[in-house]
């Protein structure tokens, strides 16, 4: 079996990640924060060592700042509806996953106003000139996606966020494709609000996520609740991170994105990065010679910062099939279909059908992709 829906979440997990995660379970399953005996202490520690090193990871000044969360999309609800306020002005790009542009709409419909500026199709990126000049008096955040899930191109955060604080707006990232596969710091890149997933290149468990929140922003909360601190006030504390975080945390998940993120400082962003890039180019040298193949997000982007997310279609065929005949014939796992960005298939021209994705991971090797490349071929030639 070959594993090639890393965008999705990454599979399998280092091997750290399975034993932490078990030995969690046995050994520190109190509730962290909740109690004063051992076991919750020791659960508490565990959190807080996590909190630390994703802190560490995306150079964020305060600890207090990470914030936990479910996922990417429950960071990204959190930090839009915690901001935003009727009459307020959004400045966004049309590479959104639905988890950024579905708020964004139930936002809308109470009042704020959004400018979405479009890839440009030969380049893949929004400029930093282009968000300038979309500036109104009412702009409050500028909000981006680091790099598109379905083409993998990285955008130029840095120059969007230098625009943004050049003019005292808030800068949001969604970087739910990047993290733990291209280097993040929060601090150079004037971001102030960072949603990612920790089941993907962190090496998470499903159910983990982060926000991080500057200290420009002081967001409403979108929920509230026990939170193991000031619990004699009926008001939610204002004391970060409990803020942000009501309720019984996953712990054991939470456990598991610590161990994920040691793995990837050992191994080293660089040669995480590097070793993606070329399976990403390993693909696209070969679909793109390859009869009957549709490459998309690639054309004049040659050398393009990017991760390993490959789009493309075969001749005669629809996505979904592509994707069962890989599954069911050859025990390939990939992703068909929209990939929860529709808009970026209208940048790309392959609305409403979609494109299968090939997104590899830390753990395929040259072998895996020159098997799928295989099979693809023998599907084209049919
Ligand atoms: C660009 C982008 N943003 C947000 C998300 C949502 O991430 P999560 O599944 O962690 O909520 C994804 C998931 O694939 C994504 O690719």
């Amino acid at each position: 079996m070959i594993y090639l829906d890393n965008g999705a979440t990454s599979w399998p997990k280092p091997e750290s990640v399975y034993q932490t995660m078990d030995a969690f379970l046995r050994e520190k399953g109190g509730n962290p924060g909740r109690g004063s005996h051992s076991v919750a202490a020791a659960a508490k520690e565990t959190i807080e060592e996590t909190r630390m090193l994703v802190a560490r990871f995306i150079n964020a000044p305060e600890m207090k700042r990470v914030i936990f969360t479910l996922n990417c999309t429950d960071a990204l609800n959190m930090g839009l509806k915690g901001l935003l306020r009727p009459g307020d002005h959004v400045i966004s790009s049309s590479i959104g996953h639905n988890s950024l542009i579905r708020p964004l709409k139930k936002l809308e419909r109470q009042g704020i106003k959004t400018t979405y500026l479009h890839q440009a199709v030969g380049y893949g990126c929004i400029s930093a000139k282009e968000i300038e000049e979309s500036i109104t008096g009412s702009t409050k955040l500028v909000l981006v996606t680091h790099a598109s899930n379905v083409t993998g191109i990285i955008q130029p955060i840095e120059e969007y966020g230098a625009v943004a604080r050049k003019h005292g707006l808030i800068f949001m990232v969604d970087a739910a494709q990047t993290v733990g596969k291209y280097p993040i710091d929060v601090v150079a890149g004037n971001i102030d609000l960072l949603a990612c997933s920790g089941h993907k290149g962190l090496f998470g468990p499903p159910g983990t996520g982060v926000l991080y929140v500057g200290d420009r922003c002081d967001l409403e909360t979108v929920r509230e609740g026990g939170t193991g601190s000031y619990s004699e006030q009926e008001e939610q504390p204002v004391v970060l991170p409990d803020r942000y975080e009501s309720g019984t945390l996953n712990s054991v998940g939470i456990s598991g994105l610590g161990a994920g993120i040691k793995y990837v400082l050992a191994e080293g962003l660089e040669k995480i990065h590097t070793h993606g890039q070329g399976l990403r180019a390993r693909i696209i040298e070969s679909l793109s010679q390859m009869p009957g193949i549709k490459l998309y997000g690639t054309e004049g982007r040659e050398g393009a910062k990017a991760v390993p997310v490959v789009s493309f279609n075969v001749e005669g065929y629809d996505a979904g099939e592509v994707g069962t005949i890989l599954d069911q014939v050859f025990d390939i796992k990939v992703r068909t279909g929209l990939h929860c960005a529709p808009a970026a298939h209208k940048v790309i021209g392959t609305y409403p059908k979609g494109t299968v994705r090939l997104s590899a991971g830390y753990f395929n090797t040259e072998e895996d992709i020159d098997q799928v490349l295989a099979a693809i071929k023998k599907i084209a030639a049919n």
